[in-house]
């Protein structure tokens, strides 16, 4: 999440050695944009997130922008409630949210705090109402760039994946989202959740464009990370041997792709032509 203070000039300049190619992207952005920044990353663990922050502070010292803490469990509705209550409590503006938490493939029958399937939990649920709470914030300052002649400066990205076309037909079963009817395997679940992503980058543009808001469902493409961790030992290594890339190529990513067909029909209402499941799906996200 990050906002900006145009007031100032900052001295963005950075060193060209960096290693870390999501280090690299944020300093060119403050580079470029040449403003104050807040970045706030929001986070379950206040140590990790204190060690990420540490750890690039100390490679850019001379840097200006800010780095925060946000506690932020997407997992429990108390903490995404509380999160954005604190964030909007210190926070005037608000320029990109990222939603990229995720978790895989975790142990059969993990849930929520409120009891749902975690990732539907954490990706969709969690996601949604974090997003929702912050959107006047978002429009907002969406309004106070169009007022100067900007647009297309607000943004909610979405972190969707390559397995969203895994999914079953249609993406998402909103008739069996407790799985209860149903029983699906973790892999179908994860598959299911991220569709349900890419219906979310896909809804909250239909529904916050004409705030000025753009929204952007994406597939980060297969990189090293610790998204593995629930898998045991051997499968993990064979899949980091085989497809997964650390993160320092660019192509194939970056690029506009087009999704599955019924999943675009999915992203479009029935009025729009479509089988309207993304308008469907944002609102169960919400209740
Ligand atoms: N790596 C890939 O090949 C790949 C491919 C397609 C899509 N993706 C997507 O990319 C995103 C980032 O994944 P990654 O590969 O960077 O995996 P990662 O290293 O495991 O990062 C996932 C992050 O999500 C956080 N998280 C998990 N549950 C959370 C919760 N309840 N509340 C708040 N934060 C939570 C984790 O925090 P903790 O450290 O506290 O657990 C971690 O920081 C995910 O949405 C994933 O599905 C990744």
């Amino acid at each position: 999440m990050a906002n900006s203070d145009a007031t100032s000039q900052a001295n963005t300049q950075r060193q060209a050695s960096e290693t870390c190619p999501e280090k690299q992207a944020l300093l060119s952005f403050l580079s470029e944009h040449r403003w104050i920044l807040n970045i706030y990353i929001a986070a379950r663990s206040e140590e990790k997130a204190t060690a990420a922050i540490n750890s690039i502070r100390n490679a850019h010292p001379s840097s200006t922008g800010h780095l925060r803490f946000l506690k932020l469990d997407l997992a429990d509705l108390e903490s995404v409630t509380e999160a954005a209550k604190s964030f909007l409590a210190s926070a005037k503006s608000l320029d990109v949210l990222f939603n990229n938490a995720g978790v895989m493939h975790p142990p059969e029958g993990s849930k929520t705090k409120q009891d749902y399937e975690l990732q539907l939990g954490v990706h969709n649920i969690g996601a949604v109402q974090f997003t929702e709470l912050l959107t006047l914030l978002l429009a907002k300052t969406a309004s106070n760039y169009s007022t100067v002649g900007k647009e297309g400066c607000v943004r909610v990205i979405w972190v969707s994946s390559l397995t969203a076309e895994r999914s079953p037909p249609g993406g998402v079963d909103l008739e069996s989202m407790d799985y209860s009817k149903k029983h699906e395997s973790k892999y179908t679940k994860y598959s299911v959740s991220k569709a349900g992503v890419y219906y979310q980058g896909t809804e909250y543009a239909r529904r916050h464009k004409h705030e000025g808001i753009i929204s952007v469902p994406l597939n980060p493409g297969n990189l090293k990370s610790d998204l593995q961790r629930h898998h045991p030992g051997l499968a993990f290594k064979v899949v980091n041997a085989t497809i997964l890339y650390p993160a320092i190529n660019v192509i194939p990513w970056g690029r506009f792709a087009k999704i599955r067909s019924d999943l675009d029909e999915g992203s479009r209402s029935i009025s729009e032509g479509g089988t309207g499941i993304a308008e469907k799906w944002y609102d169960w996200c919400l209740e």
